[in-house]
């Protein structure tokens, strides 16, 4: 695919020159003659780097830039400067301009520009667009996107309900190579057991009663592409050793077929519970275990980034004003700070429900405390917010402290106390059962 350059510049000999030598260097060019022309190329356009000069009629280019930045912040913007006006150069510079280029045009320095200014835009993919945060640690997550995504190794993603292990796993695939081939999820905890095997591998026609047809199962179905397997820790231990081998054979054998089928899959599986745990209590295959973490990320909780709670809480109120057709609101430094202070059981998820309930119901254009859900506002620290989460602290354990933690402060009311941890009150009522809690 040919990188897209749009020029602007009123001089037109230069012009014909610099597009001549792009061309001739393999990129596709556009020019325009003035600031106003310019805006409307790179807006109908989409170019990957703009370069403009400074001084033209009736628009300049600052009026480039400043449009630029606004509306394309992450298209890198060069600025072409007469000899002399360099000044102007800095001061472009300082409003975010990539680079500057002077005239007359060195061609290799031209083509040195170009280059760093598409690497530079290749940076931030698209797909961490939807990952809000700039803690340490999703610094590191964005980072071990990237680098995860550029291998076909295996990946392991924990950590608590909620904490985005899901749009981590999308993150992933959209960075790959294999953005284009498809994202096929399977729930391990909500397939009943018996139709799992069918479920991953398919089945032919006539296999079992009520095989009615060929199934193509999400093995092939997620052929060129990722097999996110979410909620790993309930796969049924029977299963395993046939996920073992599919993952290592690259193969699948449908139920009730006798020759196994060559697959192209990149495996991805999130889980809560500490896989660890279960291996030494024989629930789950060490060998499965290991091949499935080839490399791991681990979501944190969102109490242990709350320096992300703010961004987060601004970004879902815009979301949700703009779903609701109203006015984006503003918020309090005192509703903010009580946010900032909670604990968050439900992590991000939970922090999402309660800005689109807010974002509904305040009937004002600024969120205050009062707007807020009782249990938050009071911002106390909750008992829970003591740093529970260690990385040697089983998780399952964990889930089920926050569930009971949640519970007692609702008065055991399984309705209030799921939209308290942000999940739905089956999810809620499904983990009780799973772990044996009762009143
Ligand atoms: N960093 C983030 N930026 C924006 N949205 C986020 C972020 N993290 C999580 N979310 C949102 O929070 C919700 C929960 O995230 P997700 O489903 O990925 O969590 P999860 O870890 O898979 O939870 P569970 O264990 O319950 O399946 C989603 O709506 C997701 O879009
Ligand atoms: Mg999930």
């Amino acid at each position: 695919m040919k990188h897209k350059i749009l020029i602007i510049e009123d001089e037109k000999r230069l012009l014909r020159i610099l597009k001549l030598v792009l061309e001739d260097n393999g990129y596709q060019v556009k020019t325009a003659r003035d600031g106003q022309q310019g805006i409307d190329v790179w807006t109908q356009w989409s170019p990957d780097v703009v370069m403009t000069d400074l001084q033209m009629k009736p628009v300049g280019g600052m009026a480039v830039l400043k449009f630029g930045r606004l509306n394309f912040p992450k298209i890198p913007l060069i600025i072409l400067t007469a000899f002399g006006s360099i000044e102007t150069a800095v001061t472009a510079m300082k409003t975010g301009a990539f680079d500057f280029l002077s005239k007359p045009v060195d061609h290799k320095q031209l083509l040195e520009i170009i280059e760093q200014a598409l690497v530079t835009n290749k940076k931030e993919p698209k797909s961490l667009e939807d990952l809000i945060g700039s803690s340490a640690q999703m610094e590191q997550i964005k980072k071990d996107i990237i680098l995860f995504a550029s291998t076909s190794s295996s990946v392991l993603i924990n950590g608590e309900s909620g904490t985005g292990k899901e749009i981590a796993a999308r993150a992933i695939h959209e960075a790959s190579e294999r953005q284009k081939g498809p994202f096929i999820k399977i729930n391990c905890a909500a397939i009943p057991k018996e139709l799992i095997e069918s479920e991953l591998f398919g089945h032919i026609k006539g296999a079992f009663t009520g095989a009615f047809k060929d199934r193509k199962g999400a093995f092939r179905q997620a052929d060129k592409g990722v097999l996110f397997l979410d909620e790993i820790g309930d796969l049924p231990i029977e299963l395993q050793a046939k996920l073992l081998h599919a993952v290592e054979e690259k193969t699948v054998m449908p139920v009730g077929a006798n020759n196994p089928i060559p697959v192209s899959v990149k495996i991805l599986s999130a889980t809560n519970l500490n896989l660890e745990t279960m291996i030494n209590e024989s629930n789950f295959r060490a060998d499965l275990y290991y091949r499935l973490n080839t490399v791991s990320l681990h979501m944190p909780a969102l109490r242990n980034k709350s320096e992300d709670i703010g961004k987060l809480t601004l970004f879902f109120i815009k979301k949700f004003c703009q779903e609701f057709k109203k006015p984006v609101l503003n918020i309090t430094d005192n509703a903010m700070q009580a946010l900032e202070s909670h604990s968050w059981p439900g992590n991000v998820r939970q922090l999402k429900n309660v800005m689109e309930r807010t974002a509904l119901t305040c009937t004002q254009d600024t969120i205050t405390c009062d707007h807020l859900p009782e249990n938050i506002k009071a911002a106390e620290p909750q008992p829970i917010s003591q740093n529970i989460e260690t990385n040697d602290l089983d998780m399952a354990t964990q889930e089920q402290n926050l569930m009971i933690a949640a519970l007692e402060r609702c008065g055991w009311n399984q309705s209030n106390a799921s939209k308290e941890l942000g999940i739905t009150r089956s999810a809620l009522r499904y983990r009780l059962q799973k772990y044996g809690i009762k009143k």
